[in-house]
């Protein structure tokens, strides 16, 4: 039984003239404990998949099914981070990170305590007290990311968590998020726009077509774990990289013809 189900997913959109089709058709899974990324075109509709299976967007048609139960249109049911931050303004920085915890049954004192001990290991020690005003969209981000992270769900949907990190910072995230995932096996569904990192963390990776989003491509990844930063340099990771970008480039290709 798979973690997650996605069964023929369609949605569209009122447009001016007529509705406009973001999601075609979109199946896919991921098992409990697996590491699965989408990569697609820009406005392809990744977002849009993750408010469906969060529960905050109703599919037009199609069904989302969590550990063999149908559960479209339900919320809470899952960790999410989303593409932006969200956070509360007028909540402090531990407060914000301790919420989807305390939404999740979790006494306020516990999650707090959590929060202060997680916050440094996210370079964000000494924040716990500030307003997020306070803190650049990359550490607002990381506090984001650590919500996610600490919310008991067994399933953590994260869009985009590191595009707005600098290179060496991103590298020590993704290396991070490797390692606590190794050790608690979440499953987990990335949604990134590097190629790169989508084969670096991943086991399997769905690439999507321009809008509306159809699998082009599911990939095995074959590297073993715990995955080493030297896999990048290796032909096979090389090969890998050619061959999704080739893809992506045929989309938007695709995309300046029409
Ligand atoms: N509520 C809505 N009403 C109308 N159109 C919408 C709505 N939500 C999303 N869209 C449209 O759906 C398309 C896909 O948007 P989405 O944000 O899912 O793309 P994305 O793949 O996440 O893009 P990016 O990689 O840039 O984050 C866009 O054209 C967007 O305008
Ligand atoms: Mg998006």
């Amino acid at each position: 039984m798979s973690k997650l189900e996605l069964r023929g997913i369609h949605q569209t959109f009122p447009g001016k003239k007529q509705r406009v089709s973001v999601l075609a058709d979109i199946s896919l899974h991921v098992k409990e404990g697996e590491f699965v990324s989408l990569i697609g075109p820009s406005g392809s509709g990744k977002s849009t998949l993750f408010h469906i299976i969060g529960g905050l967007v109703n599919p037009t048609s199609g069904e989302v099914w969590l550990d063999g139960v149908n559960v479209t249109g339900s919320k809470g049911l899952i960790s999410y981070m989303p593409q932006q931050p969200a956070l509360f303004p007028w909540r402090s920085i531990e407060s914000n990170v301790a919420l989807a915890q305390e939404v999740a049954g979790e006494t306020r004192t516990d999650a707090l305590a959590k929060a202060r001990e997680w916050l440094p290991k996210v370079g964000l020690g000494g924040y716990e007290q500030e307003l997020p005003h306070v803190l650049s969209g990359g550490m607002q981000q990381r506090v984001s990311f650590l919500r996610a992270l600490l919310s008991p769900q067994e399933l953590m949907c994260l869009d985009e968590p590191f595009g707005s990190l600098d290179a060496l910072t991103r590298q020590d995230m993704q290396a991070w998020l490797l390692n606590i995932w190794e050790q608690n096996k979440h499953s987990i569904l990335f949604v990134t726009h590097s190629i790169e990192e989508a084969l670096f963390l991943s086991d399997r990776i769905y690439v999507l077509s321009n809008k509306p989003a159809k699998i082009i491509e599911e990939l095995v990844i074959p590297f073993a774990r715990p995955r080493q930063e030297s896999v990048m340099l290796e032909s096979k990771f090389q090969e890998l990289r050619q061959y999704i970008q080739g893809l992506l480039r045929q989309e938007i290709t695709y995309d300046k013809s029409h």
